[in-house]
């Protein structure tokens, strides 16, 4: 069976994971920083990469400890080498060569948002190629076409923030802390989506793509002004949020040609709102619609391990070499 160990420390989660090539996580550790970012309303690099540096490490050890398995035993070392804070992608990325290296196991460069692309299907095994891919997290939001490992078409990006990020500028001006995404969907329970009037950026636009900056400082003026409880600010802002996703995934459906499935990853797609509505608009166009369970959603290093076997799968599979560099942008 092939085991492979992943690790990701692209922003302000360590973590490592043990998968199979039968789904199974066989371990994980992961370790979030909010506490040390908190103080600074989002994530400091300097800080985040330090954090990584001590716990990478023995998160390791104990990962395979927990599965009860040694190095030799994995078949290939996978970690992310980019998007993401540099500080952090080096820490993970030069763990893995120094364990592929001492291992004498091949090194496999995962891109993150790959990772986020397949970790739908580590969660759901029958979801087959082509599927259409919302990707929505702290750092992206595209819409892509996934026909397989390594063939993806984006259709749509955000031309300023990404949703997951106005999620936590809402969360900071509404001072509900960091991460904000978790505490907007929480208060929003208690709000009217309908009691704020905001903007829709883009809807009406013939190109699926994003842009939230508006509705962020909308976002801040409804705040500033007074007239309205923060709970129907979070709602009000999760519902133009979610209109505005709706909106350019049509678009960029339609462009894309049949696709049976639509799939929704990356941090934002922990929202239960988004989910349901994205289950509604795939139901609407005969589509199926599948989303990894939220622990998936969120940075996590199962899908960088299962990303490395669905690569390390591939016919024409071929290592990473040692000398490759960690990318702050891809
Ligand atoms: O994928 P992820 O963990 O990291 C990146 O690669 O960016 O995504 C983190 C983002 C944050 O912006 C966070 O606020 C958002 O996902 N998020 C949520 C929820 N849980 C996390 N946004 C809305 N609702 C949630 N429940
Ligand atoms: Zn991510």
């Amino acid at each position: 069976m092939t085991l492979v160990l992943g690790i990701e420390s692209s922003c302000d989660e360590t973590a490592a994971a043990l998968v199979d090539g039968n789904r199974t996580i066989v371990a994980q550790r992961i370790a979030s920083q909010d506490e040390e970012h908190a103080p600074f309303g989002g994530v400091v690099p300097e800080i985040a990469a330090r954090a990584h540096a001590e716990r990478l490490a023995p998160m390791i050890e104990g990962v395979l400890a927990d599965a009860g398995v040694a190095l030799s035993d994995c078949d290939a070392i996978a970690a992310t080498a980019g998007p993401g804070l540099i500080g952090g992608v080096m820490v993970g990325l030069v763990s893995a060569k120094a364990l592929a290296m001492a291992s004498d196991k091949p090194l496999i460069a995962i891109n993150h948002l790959e990772g986020h692309a397949l970790s739908p299907r580590l969660a759901d095994a029958a979801l087959e190629f082509p599927y259409a891919l919302l990707l929505v997290s702290g750092g992206h939001c595209q819409i892509l076409r996934v026909d397989g490992v390594g063939q993806y078409r984006r259709f749509a990006t955000t031309i300023d923030d990404a949703l997951g990020e106005a999620f936590d500028k809402t969360a900071k001006i509404l001072g509900l802390g960091f991460p904000g995404g978790p505490a907007v969907e929480q208060l929003a329970r208690e709000g009217d989506g309908k009691a704020v009037p905001l903007p829709r950026p883009m809807i009406g636009s013939g190109e699926p793509h994003f842009s939230f900056a508006g509705l962020k400082s909308a976002v801040m003026r409804a705040h500033d002004s007074g007239k309205y409880e923060i709970a129907d600010i979070a709602a009000s802002f999760q519902q133009a949020g979610i209109d505005c996703v709706i909106d350019r995934l049509q678009i960029a459906l339609n462009a894309m040609g049949p696709v049976p499935t639509l799939v929704v990853a990356g941090g934002v797609a922990a929202n239960k709102v988004v989910r349901s509505a994205l289950e509604e608009l795939a139901a609407a166009r005969e589509m199926r619609f599948t989303a990894p369970p939220p622990r998936l959603c969120t940075d996590n290093a199962a899908m960088i391990a299962w990303a490395g076997i669905e690569r390390l799968q591939l016919k024409d599979f071929a290592p990473d070499p040692l000398d490759i560099a960690a990318r702050p942008r891809w």
